[in-house]
Parts: structure tokens; sequence; C-alpha cells
């Protein structure tokens, strides 16, 4: 079997530097070259998508926001496939990504871990069955160093119930705190809580709260090769496919 071919954009960091090292126990891909402005690795490093010698079979890009315009044109020059984990891009960053998925396959996620990708679907289709006689709650807990409260995962599993509650025409309000509002639950809310201490990796629970019963859908993140595992399959799952925009419910669509 031929190896897929990987450039990782971003190679000197956490993330990229988790997936080389999960790459290197596989035998269904390499990494060929990486893409950063610092750093050594067992492949070259180059500083900039002109300089990358060879061609590849997909970029797993964990880079900066910034960098997806260049990234982009490079795709589509190359006619290479992309996963991109990278977040936090603006509006323009976002459609140069989106524009060169008319030309190659681009799959991005702001979480790439396949259970929590997972839990999202779950929470949509619980949201759907239990509608308006549930309260929905998700609570987030994570290491006493990180700075962004709720999670973006929260938020993403806020947005599964949301998507739900829309097609129900059910209004909805999230809620973020409840200390200054003295006042009782409204249908609408989906309470969103944070928790932060010590070094706790990620911990996503959604509480499904009815009359008398409770529902918990949750996932527990024990460490963050989590992400790189998932950013594999995903390239594994975007090197064959045609033009187009993907997210990690296609990968699982693909399995079910
Ligand atoms: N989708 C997910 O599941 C997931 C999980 C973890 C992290 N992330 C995201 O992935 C990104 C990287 O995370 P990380 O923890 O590895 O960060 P990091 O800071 O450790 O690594 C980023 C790397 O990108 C490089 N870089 C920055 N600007 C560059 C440029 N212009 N050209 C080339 N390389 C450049 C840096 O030198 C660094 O080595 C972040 O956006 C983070 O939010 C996503």
């Amino acid at each position: 079997m031929e190896k897929i071919k990987v450039i990782l954009s971003g190679a000197s960091g956490r993330l990229c530097t988790v997936i080389a090292k999960l790459i290197e126990s596989r035998d269904d891909c390499e990494v060929v070259c990486g893409v950063d402005i610092t750093g050594t690795a067992a492949f070259p490093i180059v500083d900039s998508f002109d300089k990358i010698p060879c061609s590849a079979d997909v970029v797993i890009d964990c880079s900066h926001h910034t960098v997806a315009p260049k990234l982009a044109d490079y795709l589509v020059r190359t006619n290479t496939p992309a996963v991109i984990c990278t977040t936090g891009h603006t509006d323009d960053e976002e459609r140069a990504l989106r524009e060169a998925s008319e030309k190659v396959a681009v799959i991005k996620s702001r979480n790439m871990s396949l259970g929590i990708n997972l839990l999202s679907e779950l929470v949509k289709r619980a949201a759907t069955v239990l509608g308006s006689d549930f309260d929905i709650e998700v609570i987030e807990a994570h290491h006493r160093n990180k700075i962004d409260a709720p999670s973006g995962t929260a938020l993403m599993l806020a947005d599964a119930a949301k998507e739900a509650r829309d097609a129900a025409d059910l209004d909805t309000e999230y809620v973020y705190e409840r200390a200054s509002k003295r006042e009782k639950r409204g249908d609408a809310e989906i309470g969103i809580s944070s928790i932060r201490g010590g070094t706790i990796v990620g911990e996503h629970s959604v509480i499904f709260a009815g009359n008398n019963e409770v529902l918990t859908l949750s996932h527990s993140a024990e460490s963050r090769d989590l992400f790189g595992t998932g950013a594999i399959r995903a390239a594994l799952f975007i090197a064959d496919k045609p033009a187009g925009f993907y997210t990690m419910s296609d990968v699982i669509a693909e399995i079910l």
C-alpha cells in the first residue's frame, strides 16, 4: 500500500509535533515536508509554501490563522487537499479557505476529536428528540492556564443543540452566568458553565434535564493526542475526496 504523503503546516508547533510522532508509528502515511518559521525535525522544514520541494497527498495545517490566504493559494496551485485544524480565522481568511474548497477538498473543524464530533451529533439528536420538555446545560472543565471561557468546544456543543432547536422553531438564548440574574430559568436558555483548575485536559458534558429524568452526554479528553489522532483520520479521509468543504460530520457519516 502506497503511503499517504503529508505536509505539516505549523510543523514545529505543539499539535504538529504530536501528529508527526503519531504518523511515525503508522504505516499508512508519512510526513514529507513541514512549513514553519522556526524549528527543525526529522523531515525538511521550509519557511514558506513556495519553497516546498516535493508534492504531497494532503496538507495538515496547525499553524496560525493568518497563514490561510497563502495556504489556500498553495492548495489550489498544487491541487492538494487539506485538513485545517487552525482556529481563529477572520471572515476574509475563512473566505479564502472556502474559495479554495471550490477547487480542492478541504476539511475543517474547531475540534478534531472524533469523540467530540460524535458527541456533537448525539447532542443534536437528543435535542431533537427531547425538544422543549428538557432544559439544556453545557458544562466544561479545563486546566488552570486556559485563558478563554467558555471553550470553543462548549460553544460547538451548544450550537449543535441550538441547530436542533432552530429546526423545531424553538428560541435559544445562551446564558453564561446566573449570579447577576436572580430569576427563574427561561425556556429558551442553554446555560454554559466553565470550571478552571489544575491540569484538567478537557471535560465536556451536556445535560438534558426534564421532569423526573436527566440525560447526560459527556466526553473526557485524557491528552492532546486525541486531536492529532483525529487530524490524521481526517487526512486519510480527505486525501482522495473531490473538491468541497467538509467537516468531521462527513468523516462520521462515512463510517456509519
Ligand atoms: N482543531 C483542533 O482540534 C485543534 C486542536 C488543538 C489546536 N488547534 C489549533 O491549531 C493551531 C496550532 O495550535 P498549537 O497548539 O500547535 O500552536 P503552536 O503555537 O504550538 O504552533 C503553531 C506553529 O505555527 C507556526 N507558525 C506561526 N505563524 C506561522 C507562519 N506565518 N508560517 C508558518 N508557520 C507559522 C509557529 O511557529 C508554531 O510552530 C491553533 O490555531 C490552535 O487553536 C486546533
